[in-house]
């Protein structure tokens, strides 16, 4: 179907046009674009309010010390930069020049001194008014509304770097109309200031609707509290709004509650977790002084904060939601996804998707990641697990073997351009098809050797309507009328995957829109050649070490020179000497054979340790049917001894060998 034209992505030539021609018959719109350079990442940092509101322990004694633990505590080194002050900071006049006057009690050095020690320690250091004419708080401090110029100039002449820009007592006044008198308040200091509009999301036109042309960040909900259900509130608001994020203009669902108390330590985890992967700012709200390890230990988990601050920049989306059991996937630089297993409930739960399901199908094995336990773990393509209440899972998903990128904007384009204007591509822009039958976009890919590859093309499709495009390999059709249907947004990225064959060395890879739409717009191509997983190791039972049982050849179907009886003793058992690489977890899979009708069932210990309770070996029919027994189980680094012991007086199956994979 012909789609009408005034539905394609516009090219930035085009919109000048437009804007001209609006322009000559309405007032003109507020300059476009924010454009500071700054928050290329969420930012990181602390902010008093949770901790404090307005309470005397709001100081610079407070203040000065968080700076000094952001250093000797390592979170400046993970990442936390800025260290900001919220409401109640300014006395509540004016003075006779006009200009905000910090409380002398609780600041005795002035703001200009807290802004030194913070710069002091390689810190920036950020600070908070209301676009009204008061702030929120009941005393009633100054808020900037008339001031904006005046008062930006202050901030920059004490060198603040981060300006939190608050929404009470605005008066009426138009929000787009107050936040960017503001935005061009800050710009003309000339001082870079991170500018975050804290306007909860409250009037129409939404904030993230205009929010990217004016501010780095912009808070989507009303103020959390340190609770469950507030926070899981502010996560479940937020996470509609993938496609308003990217880097330089963040969704910001509020500042952390991690360390204040008043969630467990599996609740303070999933609230990091689903702000890592929402891309949300990660502002310590937490008085850094009196909080446990554990709270530092989830503040500086460097593998959620690396998905919170992955320079691709693209808030994650919701892949499934279903009675309070949430899946999200956040596509990250390097092709990798997070994923995060998100349990609402009350009652522990299995969470599950899959490769496919998020995006990276294709590949015949993914290594998964647990950026909590750190545990890792090979999957064909289920990601699951049982998730306890309140609970989140957060994986970081890979596919084996390599992988490498080709960026659309680096291929040879046939016509189509290359454009920047919705956020989230990977490299320096995308190709926007145009909307022409036969547009296309070629590469030379390189192949270590000949076989199967998966091909990933990442793309967004802001129509409801399927872009399908001919994806060919060295001039033959590899995949005909591979889908691209609608990402639900320009900006919002999604995958269209495909395994070829390609020859070894250098393939033409090529795709072509079959339609008048053209296709849609291709950010990159991911090539990945599968490895094939290492084979399992096997260990014959007859080479083990054998305690009450003994070694046959009676029945056939066995592998080795034999099998074990384990005759019909009770504790009669088979113990095996494995290697493993590393410590992790391995599956160990035992061949065996029941002739009976009644289950025979075995302890399995590992190094000692029971790893499976009453492992059950039904019947087989007939001796001579091997069938197989699989379990996971954990391995250290080096030599391991596993003990399969029968549990009751059949003995246990005839076992032939087991594998280690
Ligand atoms: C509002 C904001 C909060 C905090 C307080 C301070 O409620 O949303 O984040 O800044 O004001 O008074």
């Amino acid at each position: 179907m012909r789609r009408s034209p005034c539905l394609r992505p516009l090219s930035a030539a085009l919109i000048t046009v437009l804007l001209t021609a609006v322009t000559q018959i309405a007032t003109p719109p507020p300059a476009r674009a924010l454009e500071n350079g700054l928050a290329r990442t969420p930012p990181m940092g602390f902010n008093n309010w949770n901790t404090t509101h307005c309470t005397s322990t709001f100081n610079e004694a407070m203040i000065k010390s968080i700076a000094d633990i952001f250093v000797s505590r390592g979170l400046k080194d993970v990442g936390y930069q800025y260290v900001n002050i919220d409401d109640c900071w300014a006395l509540p006049q004016r003075d006779s020049q006009g200009n905000l006057v910090p409380d002398p009690a609780r600041f005795p050095n002035g703001i200009k001194g807290l802004a030194d020690y913070v710069h002091s320690k390689g810190l920036k250091f950020g600070i908070y008014t209301s676009a009204g004419t008061k702030t929120c708080n009941t005393a009633g401090f100054p808020g900037a509304l008339g001031h904006e110029y005046s008062d930006a100039r202050l901030f920059a002449s004490w060198g603040v770097d981060y300006l939190k820009y608050d929404n009470c007592n605005n008066q009426g006044v138009d929000a787009v109309q107050r936040y960017t008198t503001m935005r061009d308040a800050l710009k003309a200091t000339g001082r870079p200031i991170v500018y975050s509009i804290c306007e909860w999301g409250r009037s129409d036109p939404k904030v993230w609707t205009w929010g990217e042309d004016v501010g780095n960040l912009w808070r989507t909900t009303g103020d959390i509290s340190d609770n469950w259900t507030s926070m899981i509130g502010k996560a479940q608001a937020n996470r509609g709004l993938a496609q308003y994020a990217g880097p330089g203009h963040w969704n910001d669902p509020d500042m952390l509650e991690v360390g204040n108390g008043g969630m467990t330590a599996t609740e303070y985890r999933t609230h990091f977790s689903l702000w890592a992967i929402m891309s949300a700012p990660l502002l310590i709200g937490a008085d850094l002084r009196k909080v446990n390890d554990d709270t530092f230990t989830i503040l500086k988990n460097t593998d959620v904060i690396a998905v919170d601050q992955d320079p691709l920049g693209r808030q994650g989306t919701v892949i499934s939601s279903s009675n309070g059991l949430v899946v999200y996937s956040k596509v990250l630089a390097n092709g990798d996804r997070a994923v995060a297993l998100s349990n609402e409930t009350t009652a522990t739960a299995t969470i599950g998707t899959t490769a496919s399901a998020i995006g990276l199908g294709g590949s015949p094995q993914y290594t998964l990641k647990d950026l909590w336990t750190k545990s890792i773990r090979t999957t064909t393509g289920a990601i699951s697990a049982s998730v306890p209440p309140h609970g989140t899972v957060l994986y970081r998903v890979s596919r084996a073997g390599t992988s490498n990128r080709y960026e659309a904007e680096r291929g040879t384009i046939s016509q189509g351009v290359v454009e920047s204007n919705h956020s989230g591509f990977s490299g320096t822009g995308f190709v926007n098809y145009a909307n022409v039958t036969g547009s296309a976009v070629e590469w030379t890919v390189n192949a270590a050797q000949a076989g199967p590859a998966t091909l990933v093309f990442d793309y967004a499709n802001g129509t409801t309507t399927n872009r399908p495009m001919d994806v060919t390999v060295n001039g033959v059709l590899a995949a005909d009328e591979l889908s691209f249907p609608g990402s639900g947004a320009w900006s919002l990225w999604r995958t269209s995957v495909v395994t070829v064959n390609l020859n070894a060395g250098a393939n033409l890879v090529r795709a072509a829109a079959t339609t008048a739409n053209g296709g849609p717009n291709l950010d990159y191509l991911d090539v990945s050649v599968a490895t094939a997983p290492p084979p399992a190791t096997v260990y014959q039972a007859e080479n083990a070490t054998i305690s009450q049982g003994v070694v046959e050849s009676n029945h056939t179907g066995y592998t080795g020179t034999g099998f074990v009886n384990y005759d019909n003793v009770i504790g009669s058992y088979v113990q095996f000497t494995v290697n493993a690489a590393a410590t992790g977890p391995a599956t160990v899979t035992l061949r065996y054979a029941n002739g009976t009708t009644t289950n025979r069932p075995m302890d399995i210990t590992v190094n000692g340790t029971l790893a499976a309770d009453e492992l059950g070996f039904a019947g087989t029919s007939t001796w001579d049917n091997w069938q197989t027994a699989t379990l996971t189980v954990n391995l250290t680094a080096g030599a391991n001894t596993i003990r399969a012991t029968a549990t009751t007086v059949n003995g246990g199956p005839n076992l032939d060998q087991i594998s280690i994979g």
